[in-house]
């Protein structure tokens, strides 16, 4: 199946640069919405593009003026067209009431809400999801989110984010699906598939929203919020085919971004919205703005004021105004008088209504809200089998020295080690919508569930990594140098047969406005792992983050690695799956680890340089790209998984037919045990107008084999895929000699050149 959207991606990547056909006429509910647009007023057209925060969960700054009596009448007169925040089929009810039953036209509010990684039952964090390589399992987590979020009455999952991620350091990378612009691609297609269908209107499926709207991933050192400054040819090749594809897939919504792009804020960014994302690529949805982001037009220095701020966003093509409250305070009097050409508001408005027709809402506004179907669905005992099954997916085996792993369930003496593996917090990560807190199940929980009659399961905190409040909207407050828990941790290790050791970040420590200059452990983790390690040398890390994280020494001293995440509300049975053998892991990082924060941002897709580190590297000569200070490889590279078998690559065979390259590999299982391998193929361009990275993944597949088993691979490779952008936005193919690699990981390949010659 990957092969299949590799090449769509591809493909779609091409067609990024095709102008498209005017879609209008083949949107649905044409009529309809033509007819009900000429009955509004203008204040009731505008109120369409207007939406308000439910009183009762903030994910931004809130006006201060703001009293729900005022809100209820603006519903009330049509002057507000979606909500966010409004929960319960119940709540959802109540508000829609206010809307179709008092205005004018009656026109019902959409809800949405942000549904990124499930809504009661937590799967795992979409960066986990992604290091499963596994699309089908991404596209059932949120199908459980879809049915889960409908059934609360919303229909409108603010996700999924496909901001390809370079830097570790920027606490969103947990919503995306990585570093790497194909991966974000194809599990965003899966996501959205999951969460639409095939029929919004289906009372089980959402709207979706593609978003930032656009390089939102690329702020300046990792600092959330903050400037990005990319060249075109960054744009153009890694950070748009994401939205591209998205866009393919038929996502209802786009929500642009926080950002500026060299110089222009994405929500005024007129080239990027309104003439690439509805002109050329013909996207026929609604446009939304971030929280508040018009009018953080004023304060990036672009707009003079709420009224330019209006223009600038309309005129770009941004639909609708999350929380700015700018579009329903200028738009009536600019359009009125001339300045925004009534046109613009009538385009934005038929996207709002039209997809309002989707959804269903007018053949019945309160259809999502049945609080019997709430009370059924959420937490269904099937929700929670697939989040297990979708989390054991995600683990990524990092280092099994001496087979440490699997752990036999008969262990004797068990050690859990780490506050971490204590919580039933931590493990449902940022972003968790719904989840109820302390509702997850936790490292330790998972393990004593697992472990045969007769086996002890002992647990010491050992290190304090957070103290007092944990919250998704204030900071934490990371304790630094308590070493109180030491010496129950080391007594504990010495007498246990074998030490699970959880180590990593709280997951507060990542998501939306937390950023950080140090992707290192913090607190003493590090230093209690040495110190068990000198009284017990059978030792388990497992890492919970949500970003990569600089760990070499870890990486150098403890046998074996288990790179877990946040897996949401089963974390603590599907970490115990993979300990105790019974789901073999078959994770491949979508992230590359550096040896150090410095060498953020660190992505595998660098380019060459006209110096880059040679031989002479290792007799210590100066004048090449290197740090004096540290290797400049990953410690972990980007598609790195190790699994409980072991597989052999033969040499891969590569030829040329009609400009397309043929590539076949054979993998072999050598181990006894069925397992998983994930075969990606690189390619280089050699020498091209615009420099090429030195790696692009363009293609790979999952391959299950038995123990002992072989399989020939194959995958075919074509123009669209072995083509690029330049910097006008054009894609090209040029003829010349390519390098493909074939491997498990980014740096363990064969490779071969080939030479492709193009018409
Ligand atoms: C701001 C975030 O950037 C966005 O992703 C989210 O959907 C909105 N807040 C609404 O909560």
């Amino acid at each position: 199946m990957h092969y299949i959207l590799a090449a769509a991606f591809c493909c779609l990547v091409f067609l990024a640069c095709q102008p498209g056909a005017d879609q209008s006429d083949m949107e649905p509910f044409t009529r309809e919405v033509d007819s009900l647009l000429a009955q509004m007023t203008l204040e009731e057209k505008v109120g369409q593009l207007n939406m308000y925060n439910g009183t009762w969960e903030f994910t931004g700054p809130v006006p201060a003026d703001e009293s729900n009596q005022k809100k209820a009448e603006m519903i009330k007169n049509g002057q507000v067209g979606a909500m966010l925040n409004v929960l319960t089929a119940e709540g959802i009810r109540a508000a829609q009431q206010l809307a179709v039953e008092n205005s004018r036209l009656g026109i019902p509010l959409m809800f949405g809400y942000d549904v990124i990684h499930g809504y009661k039952t937590m799967f795992p964090i979409p960066l986990a999801q992604a290091a499963s390589w596994d699309t089908a399992m991404a596209r059932r987590s949120s199908q459980i989110a879809a049915r889960e979020m409908t059934a609360a009455g919303l229909h409108w999952a603010f996700g999924p984010m496909l901001d390809v991620a370079p830097d570790g350091r920027w606490g969103r990378i947990m919503e995306s699906a990585g570093e790497d612009p194909l991966l974000n691609a194809v599990f965003g297609w899966a996501w959205i598939e999951g969460l639409q269908g095939d029929d919004l209107s289906d009372l089980h499926t959402a709207a979706a929203c593609a978003k930032h709207f656009a390089a939102y991933g690329f702020a300046e050192a990792g600092l959330d919020y903050f400037t990005v400054d990319i060249s075109d040819q960054t744009l153009y090749n890694v950070a748009l085919p994401p939205f591209k594809m998205a866009v393919e897939s038929g996502v209802a919504s786009v929500m642009n971004a926080f950002n500026e792009i060299n110089g222009i804020p994405a929500t005024g960014h007129k080239k990027l919205q309104r003439d690439i994302l509805k002109g050329e690529w013909n996207f026929p949805g609604v446009v939304l703005s971030d929280w508040a982001s018009i009018n953080e037009l004023i304060t990036h220095g672009y707009s003079a004021d709420r009224r330019e701020a209006a223009i600038a966003a309309i005129t770009a093509g941004s639909d609708v105004d999350m929380e700015s409250r700018i579009y329903e305070e200028q738009l009536p009097e600019l359009v009125r008088s001339g300045v925004v050409d009534e046109a613009l508001l009538d385009d934005a408005v038929r996207r709002v209504l039209t997809l309002k027709f989707k959804l269903g809402l007018f053949d019945d506004p309160y259809r999502y809200s049945d609080a019997q179907r709430e009370q059924e669905t959420l937490l269904a005992a099937e929700h929670l089998t697939a989040a297990r099954e979708v989390g054991a997916a995600s683990i990524v085996l990092l280092r099994n020295e001496g087979n440490l792993l699997p752990l036999s369930a008969t262990t004797k003496r068990i050690a859990v080690i780490g506050q971490l593996a204590n919580s039933k917090d931590v493990v449902l990560g940022s972003w968790r919508a719904q989840a109820d807190a302390d509702s997850g199940v936790s490292i330790l929980e998972g393990i004593r569930d697992a472990v045969a009659t007769g086996s002890t399961v002992e647990f010491a905190q050992g290190y304090n990594l957070v103290e007092g409040r944990r919250s998704f909207i204030y900071d934490l407050n990371l304790v630094e140098g308590d070493r109180s828990g030491f010496p129950e941790a080391i007594r504990l290790a010495a007498q246990s047969d074998v030490v699970i050791m959880v180590i990593g970040e709280d997951c507060y420590q990542t998501g939306e406005g937390r950023s950080q200059v140090d992707i290192g452990l913090k607190g003493n983790q590090s230093e209690l792992v040495n110190e068990i390690l000198k009284v017990n040398q059978n030792v388990v890390a497992v890492l919970m983050n949500g970003r990569p994280l600089a760990i070499p020494e870890i990486a150098g001293s403890v046998p074996a690695i288990l790179e877990t995440w946040y897996l949401g509300s089963e974390m603590g049975h599907a970490v115990a799956d993979v300990i105790f053998g019974n789901v073999n892991p078959s994770g491949k990082l979508p992230v590359s680890f550096p040896h150090h924060t410095g060498q953020e941002p660190f992505y595998y897709y660098k380019k060459n340089s006209g110096r880059p580190v040679p031989n002479a590297f290792d007799a210590g000569m100066v004048f090449w790209a290197h740090y004096t200070d540290s290797s400049n490889e990953a410690v972990f590279p980007f598609g790195f998984g190790l699994s409980y078998s072991s597989f052999a690559y033969d040499e891969p065979e590569f030829s040329v037919e009609n400009s397309e390259v043929n590539v076949s590999v054979t993998v072999t299982n050598t181990s006894e045990v069925a397992g998983i391998e994930t075969v990606q193929v690189y390619i280089r361009d050699i020498a091209a107008s615009e420099t090429q990275p030195v790696r692009r993944l363009v293609d790979f597949k999952r391959v299950a084999l038995a123990g002992g088993e072989s399989r020939q691979v194959r995958f075919t490779l074509t123009a669209d895929q072995l083509g690029y952008y330049l910097s006008s936005g054009q894609f090209i193919t040029e003829s010349g000699v390519f390098e493909i690699f074939v491997g498990g990981n980014v740096r363990d390949t064969r490779s071969g050149r080939v030479e492709v010659i193009f018409d």
